[in-house]
């Protein structure tokens, strides 16, 4: 048996002749940048995460770059985040002038609060929490630090549409919010595309003419802006998968929980925590024998990822920041122990006991 980590191939064609009607329908209309169909997605996104406003832009990390352009982080403030994220949250803080400073995580891969305060200078501007693999930073002690020293909270939700903290869903904590639409994540486009969520009507006002140009109509600007515009097309699409987005999450958080009961005695799970809801965009399981297992899964014909093998604090393009080896020890230990299983929504029963039962051999032998 051939199990692939992901299958956008599969996903695609289950929806296609209702993607393939709304394409005609933006053929007819001669409809491609903007438009209609960006609006209802942003519509749809300010209904999913119970937030007033939502902007679509082109990426993830357009929506990261341009939270921090709305609140002029820029040359001379610093940010703080993860060095275990993707490369993306990084980079757009350094895109925006400013410089990251990391944090170590918890066990659970996301920021540990209590580490925070002790990095904080009179340089810091926010903090960008990260809700990697769809589960959710632990918001309340960073509102509180936000709180105490004047930050901004930028929450970095590429990967965590879905998942909820205290019974709010991600996407609604901080004062800007982003997410990835990119092909690999649970709600995706088939190209780029990203979006940003707030409660400020100044900060949406600002975030709609960055993304064109800093047009505020058709021929007035008040600001220098950047064209991070989403393509109509890409936004059509989204709104045909929105529809199914609470099955997918429902059913990958059936295929994460049924991991739980099987494999929870040979590798370490993630566990849900107490007032959560895991959206399940990775399953990653934590073991020593991480390359081996690896190497085993692949030559039985099971897909797997690391997300991520190299730190951010620790790749050529982040020298210039001055961190070295050891500087964070989770993110580093778990790097070399981390294990994307394949988790999506279209997997089949007989596929995840395959999965576990090869891990479980793995471990016998
Ligand atoms: C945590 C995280 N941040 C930012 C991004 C950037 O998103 P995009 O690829 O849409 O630019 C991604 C995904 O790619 C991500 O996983």
């Amino acid at each position: 048996m051939k199990v692939p980590y992901v299958n956008l191939k599969e996903q695609a064609s289950l929806l296609k002749k209702e993607i393939l009607a709304k394409i005609e329908k933006i053929f007819k209309d001669g409809d491609f940048i903007l438009g209609k169909e960006v609006k209802s997605l942003e519509e749809n996104f300010e209904k999913y995460c119970g937030v007033k406003y939502a902007v679509g832009v082109n990426s993830g990390t357009d929506a990261l770059f341009l939270a921090l352009k709305s609140l002029n982080i820029g040359q001379g403030d610093e940010v703080i985040t993860v060095p275990n994220s993707f490369l993306a949250t990084a980079t757009s803080i350094i895109a925006s002038g400013s410089k990251p400073v990391f944090v170590d995580v918890k066990e659970d891969m996301n920021i540990d609060p209590n580490r925070v305060e002790s990095k904080i200078t009179k340089k810091t501007k926010a903090i960008m929490p990260v809700h990697l693999t769809g589960k959710p930073a632990d918001m309340f002690p960073l509102q509180q630090i936000a709180k105490k020293y004047k930050l901004h909270i930028i929450e970095d939700a590429a990967q965590s549409i879905g998942t909820e903290y205290h019974g709010k869903k991600t996407g609604s904590f901080g004062i800007v919010n982003c997410f990835s639409l990119h092909p690999l994540k649970t709600l995706n486009a088939f190209g780029d595309g990203g979006m940003m969520t707030t409660n400020d009507r100044s900060i949406y006002e600002t975030l709609i003419q960055f993304r064109n140009i800093g047009l505020k109509n058709r021929s007035e600007s008040d600001l220098w802006g950047y064209n991070s515009r989403l393509d109509t097309l890409q936004a059509a699409i989204v709104n045909v998968k929105f529809k199914h987005l609470n099955d997918w999450i429902k059913k990958r958080r059936e295929n994460a929980s049924y991991y739980q009961q099987h494999l929870s005695e040979v590798v370490q799970c993630p566990k849900e925590g107490e007032k959560e809801v895991c959206s399940y965009h990775l399953f990653v399981i934590q073991t020593e024998e991480r390359n081996a297992l690896q190497n085993y899964l692949e030559q039985n014909g099971i897909e797997t990822k690391i997300h991520y093998p190299i730190p951010i604090h620790l790749q050529k393009c982040a020298k210039e920041l001055g961190y070295k080896k050891g500087d964070f020890p989770n993110v580093e230990k778990q790097s070399e122990t981390i294990l994307s299983l394949p988790i999506h929504q279209n997997l089949k029963k007989t596929q995840l006991d395959f999965i576990i039962e090869k891990i479980r051999k793995f471990f016998k032998n």
